[in-house]
């Protein structure tokens, strides 16, 4: 079945608001950890979970999928892009690792402080970085492939699964950091 591209451009801009406000929060937190304050690992944890299995799971493949049909329908507007894959996966791998390490300092086991701090702050640059490149340039592309009359994708081939944090409804794993963030 056919859907409409633009309503998906509009969550994956909504995405980014989100990702954002939590991209501020790790950093808050891993600032605390470089003063010595106390830190919410818990938090930074839920952080990095909702992350690795939203963001890398279900966002990025839906904007590949949307990538790839304006290469198909607008080569003429896919020069230069020819990374974005490439940081979506160096993004997953970044996020895995600094999940697993924070999960680690969470129960206990020794991790540097250093090293937290040090991941989470260049995980949060990258994905800033990636988020505003794709906000000043490729999302622009997409909204021309639609405006100009290509405006809808076949839905199977579209990776779709509800948002567990900031959907219509909150999945229990992530109830603590949705009061946290005072949504
Ligand atoms: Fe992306
Ligand atoms: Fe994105």
């Amino acid at each position: 079945m056919p859907i409409k591209v633009a309503p998906i451009l509009a969550e994956l801009r909504q995405d980014h608001r989100n990702m954002a406000r939590l991209l501020s929060l790790l950093e808050q937190q891993s600032e605390a950890i470089f003063d010595e304050e106390t830190s919410d690992l818990e938090r930074m944890v839920d952080i990095m979970h909702y992350l690795t299995v939203y963001s890398d799971a279900v966002h990025h493949p839906k904007e590949d999928r949307l990538y790839a049909e304006l290469r198909a329908a607008r080569p003429d507007l896919s020069q230069g892009m020819g990374r974005v894959c490439d940081e979506h996966h160096t993004l997953s791998l970044q996020s895995a690792q600094l999940r697993d390490k924070l999960v680690e300092a969470n129960s206990g086991n020794f991790v540097r402080r250093k090293e937290i701090v040090a991941d989470a702050l260049r995980y949060v640059g990258s994905l800033r970085e990636h988020m505003r490149w794709e906000e000043s340039d490729l999302f622009r592309r997409l909204d021309v492939m639609v405006a100009e009359g290509h405006d809808e994708i076949e839905s199977s081939t579209l990776v779709d699964h509800r948002d567990p944090l900031f959907g219509a409804t909150i999945e229990a794993r992530f109830k603590a950091l949705f009061d946290a963030i005072g949504s």
